[in-house]
């Protein structure tokens, strides 16, 4: 593949889960590694789509770690990989605007998200929850992406970006490229994960293990923090539900809680699942699995946690100027030309 832009907006939280890292960041970083010799990788963080929701003023500090992660994960920088602030670019906004004035009201409110999130409608609801979508769209059509690697929870926006990028050339001249459709986004996404043992791969919570990890878990004992430190991880590992069928074996029907300890543990030591599984199969006691998932876990995030205290603010902030600069200026080319062929200049 060559030649194409690969583009994804990543929300900040305050503090990410094991589980996020390892299912989410760390197989965006591979992939962004992969692809970045021959092709243009967009990473920005969606600041204005996050105020939707949680202004809680905490969002400038977080992107800054949120950056540094990627950098301490192994992210790869070349002058084909721009990592940049949306409202940076305010050829976003504008864009967002303009198209607006394209989608209709009647397409907007069928996103499933919207309704969730307005509880179907709530007229207390800030527009933003009703447009955020709209600016989805204006995020990805600025560049040209084609692929934009997202959860599935996200294929509804992609689908309504392509629907309004063909209006929009219908009607005013071919101006948009259309991203990938959502069946070959999947598709991408799957070849480019192929080998990657850790994509797709759902960490479950400690204590519920039938759920996934989930940052909103409500005891802490649930989900494991990228930093946490040794005696903490230790805590909520040891303290993870098991069963009482007394032996160690991989199955997530009848033993997730020591399926979910086996994956955690191959994942963080990178050895294969099957090897983790035949060392320990004929083992009864959980825990000692536990103790040396502990401190596999430990000693991975102490790794990882040395690595982020490395990176400075200052290395971050140069990153996200030049990302900026790239930025503005593929962006407000694609938004000249949009307003000619709208007649606004
Ligand atoms: N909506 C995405 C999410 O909630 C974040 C996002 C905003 C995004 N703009 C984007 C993702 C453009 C991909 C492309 O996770």
């Amino acid at each position: 593949m060559e030649n194409k832009t690969i583009l994804t907006g990543i929300r900040v939280n305050s503090e990410m889960t094991l589980g996020n890292f390892l299912g989410a960041l760390l197989p965006m970083t591979r992939l962004a590694n992969k692809y970045s010799k021959n092709n243009q990788i967009n990473i920005f963080i969606p600041d204005l789509h996050t105020i939707i929701s949680d202004i809680d003023g905490e969002l400038q500090k977080n992107l800054v770690k949120e950056i540094k992660y990627y950098l301490a994960a192994g992210l790869e920088l070349n002058e084909n990989v721009h990592i940049y602030r949306q409202s940076y670019v305010p050829a976003h906004s504008e864009l967002c605007w303009i198209l607006n004035c394209v989608a209709t009201m009647g397409e907007t409110s069928r996103m499933i998200q919207y309704k969730e999130k307005s509880h179907n409608g709530d007229l207390g609801t800030n527009v933003g929850i009703f447009d955020y979508p709209i600016l989805m769209a204006a995020d990805i059509l600025l560049y040209d992406a084609t692929y934009v690697p997202v959860g599935e929870d996200q294929f509804q926006h992609l689908e309504l970006t392509r629907n309004i990028a063909e209006r929009f050339n219908h009607k005013f001249g071919e101006t948009f490229i259309l991203p990938a459709k959502t069946s070959d986004q999947a598709k991408f996404m799957e070849i480019s994960q192929e080998s990657d043992k850790a994509s797709g791969i759902r960490i479950r919570d400690l204590q519920n293990p039938e759920k996934k990890m989930s940052k909103s878990a409500e005891s802490e004992n649930s989900k494991i923090m990228m930093n946490d430190d040794p005696a903490k991880v230790t805590k909520k590992i040891m303290s993870a539900q098991t069963d009482s069928l007394g032996k160690i074996s991989f199955d997530m029907m009848n033993q997730p809680g020591i399926s979910n300890l086996l994956q955690i543990e191959s994942l963080v030591t990178g050895v294969p699942l099957q090897d983790v599984i035949s060392t320990w199969a004929g083992e009864t006691h959980y825990g000692d699995l536990k103790k040396k998932v502990a401190a596999s876990v430990s000693g991975y995030l102490a790794d990882f946690q040395a690595k982020v205290a490395e990176i400075s603010d200052e290395k971050v902030y140069e990153i996200l100027e030049s990302g900026e600069k790239y930025a503005n200026e593929v962006a407000n080319k694609k938004l000249l030309s949009v307003q000619k062929a709208v007649s606004l200049r």
